[in-house]
């Protein structure tokens, strides 16, 4: 198999749960191995919303505590904070020139906001997928592993790429494209019975990698289900399927197949079917918390994997930008 490379970031918001790991951090660990995987804290891209200065620097560092107790391997990837890199808003600085007022408007994510939050937006939030597209390729990679909402981002920096190639007539940019291992995207599901794990909706709806087994207990009790089925052999009802998803995820295939019979025989009982998704919650997240605590309090092993990520993703970055501005026309004398 050839070596891709590989590209892809998160906007430090606060902790990770269980849909970040499942869906997006734990392909990460297998492709760190089998790429050349550049994965960053896109804390640049935290600034269209203007947070305070000690919750961004908390929310980066939780994120890199978070990252590293999830088996990301700093020797085997290039891990780093996107702040670390001026390289990129030189790079999106130079693409914004290229970029038109139109297209950046016609940006789903941009109209939401400027449709729902028509006060609040500014020239950081019109220009986010020119950002994006400089994160991707600055180091000119070629697969991205995102989920589908960021498809449309995607495709703009497939499109910024390929118009600075052929503004300045030099090769420097492949397209970039959505990756995902055996093309299954998963979408784990939130506690409040619909959609997706999310920390836009709330903390009840998510299972935090952080949360302590009382407070697993406490969220999974409260978490939704039905009425009861009331017909055997039914199909269950979206709350109930997607704890079922979760269970696959976390507990032995037996104990969901019990579950799933005693739904289809109507004998199912939520309460202790919720406890003991609970307990393998627990039991699955213990040794990821348990890092979690010990990296917290290893100040200097974080200064070190800043320090070496940095590096590493600054000489990737120059070695591009050094191309770009040479097409430009900016030559040293
Ligand atoms: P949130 O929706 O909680 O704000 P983010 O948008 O910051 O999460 O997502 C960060 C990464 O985690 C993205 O790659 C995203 O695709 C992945 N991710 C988030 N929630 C889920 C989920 N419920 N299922 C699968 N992947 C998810
Ligand atoms: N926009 C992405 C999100 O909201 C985060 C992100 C920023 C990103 N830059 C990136 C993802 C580059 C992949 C590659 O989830």
């Amino acid at each position: 198999m050839s070596k891709e490379i590989i590209v892809s970031g998160i906007r430090p918001t606060g902790n990770l749960h269980l849909g970040n790991y499942l869906g997006a951090v734990n392909n990460f660990i297998k492709m760190q191995y089998e790429h050349h995987c550049y994965f960053f804290i896109a804390d640049y891209h935290s600034l269209t919303t203007h947070p305070n200065p000690a919750d961004l620097h908390n929310n980066v560092k939780q994120v890199l505590v978070e990252y590293l107790a999830c088996g990301l391997d700093p020797e085997s990837c290039t891990l780093y904070i996107q702040s670390d890199l001026p390289q990129i808003p030189e790079l999106y600085m130079m693409l914004n020139m290229h970029a038109n007022l139109g297209e950046l408007e016609r940006v789903a994510s941009f109209k939401d906001k400027a449709r729902t939050q028509p006060n609040n937006i500014n020239a950081g939030l019109l220009t986010y997928p020119v950002l994006m597209a400089a994160d991707i390729i600055i180091h000119k990679a070629t697969k991205v592993p995102v989920g589908k909402d960021q498809e449309q981002h995607l495709e703009m920096a497939r499109t910024f790429g390929n118009r600075f190639n052929r503004v300045y007539q030099k090769e420097i940019f492949p397209e970039p494209f959505a990756f995902n291992y055996g093309n299954e995207l998963i979408k784990i599901p939130g506690l409040q019975g619909g959609g997706k794990m999310s920390k836009s909706d709330g903390d009840g709806n998510v299972i935090n990698l952080i949360d302590t087994p009382e407070v697993i207990r406490k969220k999974m009790s409260k978490a939704v289900t039905d009425a009861g089925a009331t017909e055997p052999n039914t199909l269950p009802t979206v709350p109930v399927q997607n704890l079922f998803d979760i269970m696959k995820l976390v507990s032995t295939q037996d104990k969901l197949k019990h579950y799933q019979d005693l739904y289809a025989s109507c004998s199912i009982r939520y309460g202790d079917f919720k406890k003991d998704l609970a307990e393998d919650m627990i039991v699955y997240l213990q040794p990821i918390r348990e890092k979690i605590s010990d990296i917290q309090q290893n100040e200097n092993l974080l200064k070190k994997v800043a320090r070496i990520g940095k590096e590493k993703a600054s000489e990737s970055a120059n070695k591009t930008l050094k191309e770009c501005r040479e097409a430009i026309g900016f030559r040293s004398f």
